[in-house]
């Protein structure tokens, strides 16, 4: 990966920084923001050009609207980022035309200027150039912190920092992309993954990529059991990708000839339905009886991975190792986010569902790395490059 100019890089007081952030938060049907782990992780770059006397234009995309729909605002955002900041956030009612330009103009040093959803113009996701260029005249300065976004060539992402230079990162983004790197790139060994998640197709990529970066990875959430298949055992009624059985075939054999330990769960908390009411039983993994599908990972599946984690010196984990939305099958997953959080390794996480879990847990500030992506992070972990990287600015080396 390039070494990428970062805002440290670029002169800013008193010129008008067009910042692109994240601020894809959850909003209840009453519009109260529900995580604002996202608003939170713009602040330093925020304060930073506060603190620089720039004028801050920050500009988000929120959910997937299909044209212009109030539900969509991002008017809840500014009111939240305002009490963060300390300082009044201004809300301008769209992100382009005159209205907007009028607002930008008369920003003074040190002020704030939230646009209203770029999504709520078509030109935003199809990567339109005149669209981009109507962001561009906004800003003397574009930097790009929107991590989570990075996988998207639309407008605000992609062509803009191309018209609109000098085109830099912010801090949140340059914070995952180390952390990325020190944990995939040059990490201290033993590295251990620990990957969940229903199913092999959507992780195969995923499994792939770390094979080749790992010393040892396990393998829990709904998609152990296309494995334990493959091995030519029961299931029950737990969930089998039947195609993929081969894949997981050659997984198994990938992981042996590269000297990777692969560890799969040595036992199931299963039930009869997804239900906190079903029936429940903890079984060995060879042992899953017709009829009952597993749900989590049992106790000795729990040890098994404490075991692994004991001299790790690097951890990536990404997904949830059963059906952690239901108390009854949490237990799992909150114990492998426990673990992690306690590791004294280098520890990074990511991707939606373990960010919800991470949070459900209470680890939230025990684990050093929480990446701010979901499918973002996800390509990175493929091995993916993320494409609005690649078009900031170069640092000279040197
Ligand atoms: C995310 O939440 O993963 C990002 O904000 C991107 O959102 P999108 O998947 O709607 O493009």
């Amino acid at each position: 990966m390039p070494h990428k100019k970062t805002l440290r890089d670029v002169q800013v007081t008193g010129r008008r920084v067009l910042v692109r952030v994240d601020f894809n938060v959850p909003i209840d049907d009453q519009g109260n923001i529900v995580d604002d782990t996202r608003i939170k992780a713009s602040l330093p770059t925020v304060e930073y050009l506060l603190d620089a006397k720039a004028k801050v234009i920050l500009m988000s995309h929120l959910g997937r609207p299909e044209g212009r729909d109030e539900r969509f605002s991002l008017q809840p955002v500014a009111k939240r980022l305002s009490r963060l900041v300390g300082v009044e956030v201004k809300f301008a009612p769209d992100c382009v035309g005159d209205e907007v330009r009028r607002m930008v103009s008369s920003l003074k040093e040190g002020e704030i200027l939230l646009l209203e959803n770029l999504r709520f113009h078509a030109g935003e996701t199809k990567g339109d150039e005149s669209f981009a260029k109507e962001l561009a005249s906004l800003g003397d300065v574009c930097v790009i912190d929107a991590f989570g976004t990075c996988h998207r060539k639309h407008a605000s992402m992609y062509v803009l920092p191309k018209i609109l230079k000098p085109a830099v990162m912010g801090f949140l983004l340059e914070k995952e992309v180390t952390y990325f790197e020190k944990a995939m790139v040059s990490p201290q060994r033993p590295v251990v993954a620990l990957l969940g998640g229903a199913k092999v197709s959507s992780k195969l990529g995923i499994i792939k990529n770390l094979l080749k970066r790992v010393d040892k990875i396990f393998i829990g959430g709904a998609m152990a059991f296309t494995f334990i298949r493959a091995m030519g055992y029961p299931v029950g009624d737990s969930p089998v990708e039947e195609d993929l059985i081969p894949t997981a075939l050659d997984i198994l054999e990938i992981a042996r000839k590269l000297g990777v330990k692969l560890y799969l769960p040595v036992d199931f908390v299963v039930g009869k339905e997804v239900s906190d009411s079903t029936p429940t039983k903890v079984v060995p993994w060879q042992e899953i009886p017709e009829e009952w599908r597993g749900l989590d990972i049992g106790p000795v599946s729990i040890e098994l991975i404490r075991e692994i984690l004991s001299d790790a010196q690097t951890v990536i984990w990404n997904g949830p190792m059963g059906v952690f939305e239901l108390d009854r099958f949490k237990n799992g997953t909150f114990a492998v986010a426990k673990m992690v959080a306690e590791s004294p390794a280098l520890t990074i996480a990511g991707g939606g569902d373990t960010d919800h879990a991470i949070h459900r847990a209470g680890v939230y500030n025990a684990i050093d790395f929480v990446s701010t992506g979901g499918g973002a992070f996800l390509q990175l972990l493929e091995g993916n490059h993320l494409p609005c990287l690649e078009v900031l600015d170069d640092r000279e080396e040197g």
